[in-house]
């Protein structure tokens, strides 16, 4: 069993994002039992709410629920690609894990993103530059001191590359003329070039060919193996967090409606919803 004091890599708590203007009837008239994230009262849209979980060392977190139900605002969120509406982040690699990242100044949080976290967004485009090459896009994000001149940053670039499975032959080529799974490969790349001790990883799979997609999961699972590195993984696809996750939140309007060891909950998801995801996959 997880104890409290067990090594935490990232502490969420009570994370919420509204997007809208708000009223004091928000949170009361939205969430799973509403079956909506939409306020009646005044329109806005609940994305994520009271969103709670510790993600240890060395562990995968899945992340599952049906689209629209918050999943990649939370890593958004996270990510401070979008601000939080409220709620609290914490790292432990940041000021000893005592200090709230959303409450950090901008230049912080972009020195907490650039070296402490990697993100593998769905779309490639959002995390690789179509006018950089595969070579250039890692080389963009290495940016510790160790990797000063061209020659370590070719060296870095092609290890992380050849990691990820793209032929070295192929790192001065452009991403467009990649297919979906090198492009996801090359994304996958960049995010690790720091050595960051996080990975979020949203629907990186999604749309992918099914034996495409087998071969990327092997790959984020060996480099997880490999690095010891936390991952939060998120996929609408229960398939997806079965193969990858430790431990499995369940996502519904915004809300986590059940969190525990993803065994637990393929074999006796407790909350209605999570049944229904489960048996639906059988
Ligand atoms: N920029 C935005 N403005 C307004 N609503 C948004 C925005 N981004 C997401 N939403 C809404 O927030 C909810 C959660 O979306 P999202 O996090 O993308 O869900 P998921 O990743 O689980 O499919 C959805 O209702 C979506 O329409
Ligand atoms: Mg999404
Ligand atoms: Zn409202």
């Amino acid at each position: 069993m997880r104890a409290d004091n067990d090594a935490f890599v990232l502490q969420v708590s009570r994370l919420s994002k509204r997007y809208g203007t708000g009223c004091p009837s928000c949170y009361a008239l939205t969430g799973p039992e509403a079956d909506s994230n939409v306020c009646p009262r005044c329109g806005s849209i609940v994305a994520c709410h009271d969103v709670g979980f510790d993600l240890e060392e060395g562990e995968i977190l899945g992340i599952v629920g049906e689209s629209g139900s918050g999943k990649s605002t939370l890593v958004r969120c996270l990510y401070f690609d979008e601000e939080a509406t409220g709620g609290e982040a914490y790292l432990a690699a940041h000021g000893g894990g005592t200090v709230n990242l959303f409450a950090e100044t901008a230049q912080r949080k972009r020195h907490v993103r650039n070296h402490l976290m990697g993100m593998v967004y769905q779309n490639p485009l959002l995390g690789i530059k179509p006018h950089f090459t595969a070579g250039g896009n890692v080389a963009e994000k290495l940016l510790t001191a160790e990797f000063y001149n061209y020659g370590a940053i070719r060296q870095r670039a092609a290890t992380l590359l050849t990691r990820t499975e793209i032929p070295l032959g192929r790192m001065d080529d452009f991403p467009a003329h990649f297919s979906g799974g090198m492009q996801q490969r090359v994304q996958i790349a960049k995010a690790l070039a720091n050595n960051p001790p996080l990975l979020f990883l949203d629907e990186i799979t999604t749309g992918l060919d099914l034996s495409v997609q087998a071969r990327v999961l092997d790959l984020v699972k060996e480099i997880q193996r490999e690095l010891g590195i936390a991952m939060l993984v998120v996929s609408h696809d229960l398939g997806v967090i079965r193969m990858l996750a430790d431990r499995t939140a369940v996502m519904k309007n915004g809300r986590i409606v059940e969190i525990g060891l993803t065994d637990q909950i393929m074999e006796d998801p407790q909350h209605r919803y999570t049944q229904l995801l489960v048996h639906s996959m059988l």
